[in-house]
């Protein structure tokens, strides 16, 4: 592993928690959340209702942006009452206490009001990114026994019509936008389901510890998992919105997940909801000038995005910011994938706002590190209070001979610190940690060693005590004894003026055990040549060393994205070596 630059602080030096973000306990928080002692625990009415009863139902829950620059509102108390009547509906239909809803559509109001109407009968919601095709729907159900779907007209003829006769748990089909023609054969109209229903309260009363979400996550690699959180993650979502976010009832927060990823789901529904902000809601894709537009126009005021989405704006060049201001914004934080240094750098240039990384993964269900109180850029950052961090080895080379007694690395064994590369492992548990992969019980348990949680991903501590991503475990690279991660190299060549994106692959090579090659995509107003070629491998290797630096760099238009942002380097590296690419469901 090459020796990372020091990292300079940006601004001032990190500063502690406040005391009231440091000082709590979950018990606290859940008193403070409404939560009475009598047992009964319910996300959706800790989210939308807990608002109404205590006054501020007139306060707006999510405002709507559609195609055509139509918004439309939703308050707390409108979002309590529409919730209220699609749970009536559903337990009109007979699905109850741990039956599973499915929910495929694009981000508008009827997917918001289902998901906390869902909850509040105790149902268990799972959202589907609406791109997914025919396969990755019915995998998904069929896993989880999905028996109510809701979706629009033309995403069920054509992505589950196909595949209905295969579903045979899936029991009814809820149609958002039948408009006038009547109902599809064997489906069921939203507006007339929801008129029939009773509009009195459809609070069943729920544990804490019943099941509330199941968030499918192939990572980069894989075949799906159904990660499965229970209704008290929300006392996470609260928190973390709080501590990672700054978060304020105040605020307009505009998180760009879709709810088909955790991120869209935890905070882009259920903390901002808990702490009684207005979220944005875009019903549109990534687009450059709409993207800014609605910053500017909406006022936002705490932006929750992607490192993706940040450099296809830094790709679009500097005249996208012409004669734009952002007076509002005073936070932009990122997620999901490693945020190299410039982009920081090219933030506080451009809106004025460091970027403030999180690190967390759908099995945590909230964040876990951020760069709140220390913003080193390039970075992810520290453990949020309450959260104890350790790096570990696995013993053994199989996961499950490690499973035992992983060694602790750093300077006083377990005590956290000092500076070390290992696997992050963090201790449980806490509120929003999941609790099954659905009907993989093994794989579960391989999550574990003792009280400590596996993140699978291989992180390096420096010595101030912040946290640098090295690399999904499956994703490093051995290379001439090296061990190589592979967003190491993709940090250095991000780092060089012409490139935008980098995703580095390990080639097998019979000397080296593997070489390194790497994807790179330009910016705006840079030609590939071969002369770019040569600087940017002369780039790396000054920068890396030879043993690390890449062999090989091609130019690409684009990189394979995960739905959620992720550079999917597993498919990088088959296309380069002519494999089985395997599954690609969730590939943007
Ligand atoms: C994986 C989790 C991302 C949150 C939602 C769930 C990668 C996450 C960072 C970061 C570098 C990151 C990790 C992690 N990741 N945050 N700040 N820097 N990498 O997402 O789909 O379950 O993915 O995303 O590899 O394990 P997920």
């Amino acid at each position: 592993m090459p020796a990372q630059a020091p990292g300079k602080y940006y601004g001032s030096e990190p500063r502690p928690f406040p005391n009231e973000l440091l000082a709590f306990s979950w018990a606290a928080l859940a008193q403070e959340l409404g939560v009475t002692e009598d047992g009964a625990f319910n996300m959706a009415w800790i989210a939308v209702d807990r608002h109404v009863a205590a006054g501020r139902g007139e306060r707006i829950a999510f405002r709507f942006l559609g195609e055509d620059e139509r918004r439309s509102e939703l308050s707390y108390r409108e979002l309590a009452q529409l919730s209220d009547r699609f749970g009536n509906a559903l337990t009109a239909l007979g699905i109850g206490r741990g039956d599973c809803v499915f929910l495929l559509c694009e981000r508008r109001c009827e997917l918001y009001v289902a998901v906390l109407g869902a909850l509040k009968i105790g149902a268990v919601v799972s959202p589907l990114f609406p791109a997914f095709g025919p396969e990755p729907i019915r995998n998904r159900m069929a896993q989880a026994g999905g028996k109510l779907l809701l979706t629009t007209s033309s995403a069920y003829r054509r992505k589950v019509l196909p595949i209905r006769e295969q579903l045979p748990a899936l029991q009814h089909v809820v149609l958002i936008d039948d408009l006038g023609a009547g109902p599809q054969a064997a489906t069921l109209d939203w507006d007339s389901l929801l008129d029939a229903a009773p509009d009195r309260p459809a609070l069943v009363p729920t544990a804490a510890a019943d099941s509330a979400l199941l968030h499918f996550t192939s990572g980069t690699t894989g075949t799906p998992k159904g990660a499965l959180h229970v209704h008290q993650a929300i006392l996470s979502h609260y928190a973390t919105a709080r501590q990672a976010l700054d978060l304020q009832v105040d605020d307009v927060f505009w998180c760009t997940a879709d709810p088909g990823w955790v991120t869209g789901m935890s905070y882009g529904i259920l903390a901002p909801l808990a702490i009684g902000a207005t979220s944005v809601v875009d019903v549109g894709d990534f687009d450059a000038v709409r993207w800014l537009t609605l910053l500017e126009r909406e006022g936002v005021t705490v932006w929750y995005t992607a490192p993706t989405a940040l450099r296809l704006l830094i790709k679009g060049g500097p005249g996208l910011f012409a004669g734009r201001h952002f007076p509002a914004l005073r936070r932009i934080a990122s997620v999901g994938e490693p945020l190299n240094a410039e982009a920081v750098a090219w933030a506080e240039a451009s809106f004025g706002q460091t970027i403030r990384d999180t690190w967390w993964q759908t099995e945590t269900g909230a964040i876990m590190l951020a760069n709140t109180q220390s913003a080193k850029p390039g970075a992810m950052g520290r453990p949020l209070p309450g959260v104890v961090a350790h790096l570990v080895r696995r013993r053994g080379d199989s996961a499950v001979d490690g499973l035992e007694s992983p060694e602790m690395l750093g300077e006083k064994g377990e005590e956290a610190v000092g500076e070390a590369v290992g696997e992050l492992a963090l201790e449980t548990p806490w509120p929003s940690l999941f609790r099954a992969y659905l009907g993989q019980p093994e794989r579960y348990r391989a999550c574990f060693a003792g009280n400590l949680y596996l993140s699978g991903d291989l992180v390096r501590r420096d010595a101030d005590g912040d946290f640098w991503f090295v690399g999904r475990s499956d994703d490093v690279i051995k290379s001439a004894g090296h061990l190589v991660g592979p967003c190491e190299v993709e940090r250095v060549l991000m780092a060089h003026p012409a490139v935008a994106e980098a995703g580095v692959i390990g080639k097998p090579d019979a000397l080296a055990g593997a070489t390194i090659k790497a994807f790179v995509t330009l910016k705006h107003d840079v030609v590939a040549s071969e002369a770019l070629r040569s600087e940017l491998l002369a780039h790396a290797r000054r920068q890396l060393g030879p043993a690390v630096a890449p062999r090989e760099i091609a130019f690409a238009e684009c990189l394979p994205h995960t739905r959620s942002g992720k550079i999917m380097r597993r498919l990088l590296r088959a296309r380069e070596l002519g494999e089985p690419e395997g599954d690609n469901s969730t590939l943007e």
